[in-house]
């Protein structure tokens, strides 16, 4: 293929990065993350969130080095916690500072991207039995309220939930993020209540954010997260490798996938209580299916550790394989959702930045491919705008555009070779010769790591 010949993006492309409160602001002290990160043993290499990248004191000067890269959008989370730090209380000075940043974006010409939940939670809600509860459904849909009529003017885009299954499946099932459970049957009513939260959320939003705040007809645009990882047999001739390789694509991609399609939630694995249950209001509330897409497991049956890479990939530091086609595989299956889709993540952990401006361009390629092929995608945040804290692999997983030192999370801020690439994709909307320049010429799968 010609990868020199300039391949254009949509018109009206969101190009941009994405963050999530805990992991960069430094000192969420009310939720459960932080409480989590204080045990001894649970977070690699020993060092906590703490003051993460500092950027709640950083945004604008953050926000600036994103706007000088030609970003156009940026997807951020409200940390509940800090707004509401007890139950219907919302703190004013929270409430002030999230204005100020949302006015940084909009005056710097960036549209943000709003998330509501990335995965923490005020330490009220985790001890009132967290999204384990139903009650926690209706604590969210307030939240959710709220945040609309108060932000609503600075905000068309709203994320209302990330990863419903990561986020479950992490917590209640392996059990290496809080709640620290290990228990399939639960991990499944976590899921089920929070796609069920996006639902009540969806409708709670477009009742409360009536103001269009670029005008573009469009007062309040609602999705939510899904991360979809490729699972497939480790050795296609072994029955049991295919059957948990299917079982897992079910549970994991596609229950969440079809659920705003059907309105029915339908989770199911071996051994664990299934859910399945129509859900009042779920049906058709999606306005944009958000995909996270990072990485391919090979499912291994019977073994310890029952997802590998495949042999021989190209590899990021946290061992996940980077694998452009199942990009844009993912992008298809997000497109069975019948929406617009937004890339809210996808992203390389590399500290060196060797593999990564290969990567996001050989990235861009495939997102070019699927949208040729008919999948309507709306924009691309890449993971991350900064290193930042990587839930229980602490600071091992380096996906900053920018670097930064969490030893010295005041000092400046490393400007990467991926960040240039991604700069000169926002700019030119395009993939021209330029890019690849910046990318380097030499494929991934050319690379012997
Ligand atoms: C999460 C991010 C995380 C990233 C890389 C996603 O699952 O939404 O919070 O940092 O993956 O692990």
């Amino acid at each position: 293929m010609n990868t020199t010949r300039e391949r254009r993006f949509p018109d009206k492309f969101l190009w941009g990065a994405a963050t999530s409160a805990h992991q960069v602001e430094g000192g969420n002290t009310h939720n459960d993350w932080w409480r989590f990160e204080q045990q001894p043993g649970v977070i690699r290499g020993g060092r906590g969130s703490g003051e993460a990248c500092r950027h709640h004191e950083r945004f604008a000067e953050d926000f600036a080095l994103a706007a000088a890269d030609g970003h156009g959008a940026h997807r951020l989370s409200l940390e509940w916690s800090r707004l509401e730090p007890r139950r219907g209380h919302f703190d004013a000075a929270a409430v002030a500072h999230y204005h100020e940043v949302l006015g940084a974006l909009r005056r710097l010409g960036m549209t943000p991207i709003v998330t509501l939940h990335h995965f923490t939670n005020p330490l009220w809600i985790a001890d009132a039995g967290g999204w384990e509860s139903r009650d926690t459904i209706d604590r969210f849909a307030e939240f959710a309220t709220f945040c609309a009529r108060e932000f609503g003017g600075e905000v068309d885009w709203w994320c209302t939930v990330n990863e419903p299954e990561v986020f479950a499946f992490r917590g209640w099932s392996e059990g290496i993020w809080p709640p620290a459970v290990r228990d399939n049957s639960r991990a499944l009513g976590v899921i089920a209540h929070q796609l069920e939260a996006h639902g009540r959320a969806y409708h709670a939003i477009h009742e409360a954010d009536r103001l269009d705040a670029d005008g573009d007809g469009h007062a309040a645009l609602v999705g939510f997260a899904k991360h979809h990882v490729q699972l497939e047999a480790l050795r296609p001739w072994h029955p049991l490798d295919r059957l948990v390789a299917h079982f897992e694509r079910r549970v994991f991609n596609e229950a969440v996938e079809q659920a705003t399609v059907t309105g029915r939630i339908d989770l199911a694995i071996p051994g664990a209580r299934p859910v399945r249950r129509d859900v009042p209001g779920l049906k058709g509330a999606l306005d944009w299916f958000g995909l996270n897409y990072y990485t391919r497991w090979r499912v291994k049956s019977l073994a310890r550790e029952p997802h590998v890479a495949t042999p021989g990939a190209p590899l990021n530091d946290l061992g996940w394989e980077v694998w452009p086609e199942g990009f844009r595989r993912a992008l298809h299956s997000a497109a069975r959702a019948g929406k617009p889709v937004l890339v809210t993540e996808n992203g390389f952990a590399d500290a060196g930045d060797t593999l990564r401006p290969r990567a996001l361009f050989e990235f861009a390629e495939a997102m070019h491919r699927a949208i040729a092929e008919g999948v309507p995608v709306a924009g691309y945040l890449h993971w991350s705008l900064l290193d930042n804290f990587e839930w229980a692999d602490g600071w091992h997983g380096r996906f900053g555009l920018y670097g930064v030192d969490p030893a010295d999370p005041r000092g400046p801020r490393r400007r990467t070779r991926s960040a240039e690439v991604l700069a000169r994709l926002a700019r030119a909307n395009a993939l021209t010769p330029e890019v690849e320049e910046a990318a380097g010429r030499v494929a991934l799968g050319a690379r012997r790591d």
